[in-house]
């Protein structure tokens, strides 16, 4: 069977189209057939080998995936053969015709044990695709805002990157919160995309300071709250968009690792981080698996903007690091 496998860290053209056996399913484990892998910038950044620690090639990309259960191994109760189902992979392979998805427990590297993957049944009138939206993003989003961040409902919220897979999704979840939301994106289409997804005010951050942006749209006070996925220069520009006693939440840096100077601005702010890791195995996950269930029952859902063959998982991932792609991509075996 077909699957990408990535022997050294580098350029797009690493990710190379291999043939591979179909593998065995073990003791809690089962077999998906590949319908829609979910594409994200932590891909990228291991296929640079700069996400995180470095790790180990040949690697086989791909945590995300929706499709078809195949096989059932011992041990699995939940989920028979021909289930439709979305699942995270976090062991990876999901760029594949087929994947594993143990549920054996595991450790990860902030220590935390968890099942290495959750596969999740879909209701009938949820697409695969659709559901490859909101099995990792929406999740996280949800536990990010909610148990983290715990922001009230009504609170102003900035969220940079907001037409990006995570950024779409929190805006989303920022605005099922009752949340005033300012988007922060790169173009006016995506700022049509985030308008679609529900955010109250917009702006594209090549055409001018964001800071008075925020500023101008908040009366002079700057938002409760900032979600900050892109770093770079913007970490250390946001003390000055959040209002006092505001709280700024550092999740990633698709704009490079940057120094922070706290004492430039003369307020009392919380810079908070977030690593997802750390919720797989609580309460706080199971209810945002709730909100995600309840999300497909209310609707309108969202869907993957841009499918790219398997083969093609080189151009998808170039889309991404051109800034071209919007929302969630996938790839189709
Ligand atoms: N901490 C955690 O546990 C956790 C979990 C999930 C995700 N994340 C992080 O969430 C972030 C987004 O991930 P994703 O998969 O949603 O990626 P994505 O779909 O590629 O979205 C990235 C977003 O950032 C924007 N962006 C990229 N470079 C930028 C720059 N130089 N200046 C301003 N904006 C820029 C992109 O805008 P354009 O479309 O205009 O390029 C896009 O909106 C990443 O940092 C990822 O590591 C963290």
């Amino acid at each position: 069977v077909k699957a990408i496998r990535v022997d050294r860290p580098g350029d797009p053209e690493q990710l190379e189209l291999v043939d591979v056996p179909i593998p065995d399913v073990g003791d809690g484990e089962l077999l998906i057939e590949v319908e829609y892998a979910g594409v994200m910038y932590a891909d990228v950044a291991q296929r640079r080998d700069t996400y995180l620690a470095p790790h180990s090639f040949p690697w086989y990309p791909g945590r995300e995936v929706a499709g078809v259960v195949e096989r059932v191994g011992p041990g699995v109760d939940d989920v028979e053969q021909g289930d439709r189902v979305v699942a995270m992979v976090l062991t990876g392979g999901g760029y594949a015709e087929y994947v594993i998805a143990t549920t054996h427990e595991q450790t990860f590297p902030t220590g935390i044990r968890a099942s290495a993957a959750d596969v999740l049944k879909l209701p009938a009138h949820v697409s695969g695709s659709q559901a490859l939206v909101y099995v990792t993003n929406f999740r996280f989003a949800h536990v990010m805002l909610h148990a983290h961040a715990a922001v009230p409902s009504g609170a102003s919220v900035l969220v940079h990157g907001a037409s990006g897979g995570f950024g779409s999704c929190l805006t989303q979840v920022a605005r099922a919160n009752d949340n005033l939301v300012l988007a922060l994106c790169r173009s006016a289409e995506e700022a049509a995309y985030c308008v679609s997804l529900g955010a109250d005010h917009t702006f594209d951050t090549t055409t001018g300071d964001y800071v008075e942006w925020v500023l101008d749209v908040t009366r002079g006070e700057g938002v409760e709250c900032s979600f900050n996925g892109v770093g770079g220069p913007t970490l250390d520009r946001d003390p000055s968009a959040v209002r006092r006693r505001g709280e700024i939440h550092a999740y990633g840096y698709v704009a490079g690792k940057s120094a922070f100077h706290p004492f430039d601005v003369r307020k009392s702010l919380a810079l908070k981080t977030f690593a997802a890791d750390d919720f797989l195995a609580t309460s706080d996950f199971q209810r945002a698996t709730e909100a995600m269930y309840e999300a497909f029952e209310r609707g309108p859902l969202m869907d993957v903007t841009a499918l790219f063959d398997l083969a093609d998982a080189a151009r998808a991932h170039r889309s991404i690091e051109d800034g071209r792609a919007i929302g969630k991509i996938a790839l189709t075996p």
